[in-house]
């Protein structure tokens, strides 16, 4: 990590936990952490969370965000959430391309694309997922693959909107089934992506911009991952449930 970019651990809850168990761990997390300091927390509930885990979350540093939003403000999408009844809720984040969501529902870089800036143009903070699947990485398409996303989810954007912008980089390969990356791995693609970043933008942004590393992070390597240079984060699926192991994760050390 570097210290000019506030570290950020963000809690990817999927499709887990009721009202009642989402609430009982927000308070026990906060309880068991206190004032987080020089680090920031978000939590990502499932939608029929959102507002009683936001209005729970009252310790400075942990904010809220969503899994997920429609890229349009208002219409006929039924089942689908907009950007405007997030931000109503109290988000200050989205997560945008979850593997998951290109996947198993057919996101594509596209959608990535309308759905970053209607979250920007909300005045919300996207969390922009990318990542390779096994077979790129075996046939050597990481960096390509990755570059592609990441140009196209930010196309149109002024560095002005893609200010505060947050990048998950998450090796498909890794999500959920224990293979971690090693942190060399994951530092050579977020040097890369930031550096990528820079071509699109400018330094201050490519200076700015957080990377979140998410792929089977767990107490046991969050600060070996946490030590590198360009990861700023983590995006945490598995061990974010249990509240032992996200408190332990909030305090990795550096
Ligand atoms: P795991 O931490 O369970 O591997 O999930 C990672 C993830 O998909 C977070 O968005």
């Amino acid at each position: 990590m570097n210290p000019d970019r506030r570290p950020l651990i963000a809690a990817n809850w999927k499709m887990h936990k009721t009202l009642a168990e989402a609430v009982s761990f927000v308070e026990s997390i906060q309880k068991q952490t206190g004032p987080l300091g020089d680090r920031e927390v978000l939590i990502a509930p499932p939608f029929t969370s959102l507002k009683e885990v936001g209005d729970t979350l009252k310790e400075g540093g942990y904010s809220l965000g969503a899994q997920n939003c429609h890229w349009e403000q208002k219409g006929a999408f039924t089942g689908e959430i907009s950007t405007v009844m997030l931000k109503e809720m109290g988000c200050a984040y989205v997560l945008v391309g979850h593997s998951e969501r290109r996947q198993l529902f057919g996101e594509t870089d596209e959608t990535v694309r309308l759905k970053t800036a209607a979250v920007i143009a909300a005045g919300m903070v996207p969390v922009v997922c990318v990542g390779e699947v096994l077979g790129e990485r075996e046939r050597g398409e990481t960096f390509d693959v990755v570059g592609r996303q990441v140009e196209e989810a930010f196309t149109g954007l002024s560095a002005e909107q893609m200010a505060g912008v947050v990048i998950a980089y998450e090796p498909v390969w890794a999500i959920g089934t224990g293979k971690t990356a090693t942190a060399g791995q994951a530092q050579e693609v977020h040097g890369y992506i930031r550096a990528r970043i820079s071509s699109l933008f400018n330094k201050t942004i490519e200076n700015n911009v957080r990377i979140l590393y998410g792929g089977s992070v767990k107490p046991s390597n969050i600060d070996v991952l946490m030590a590198e240079p360009d990861i700023d984060g983590a995006l945490v699926g598995g061990a974010s449930l249990e509240v032992a192991s996200f408190t332990s994760l909030i305090e990795f050390n550096v």
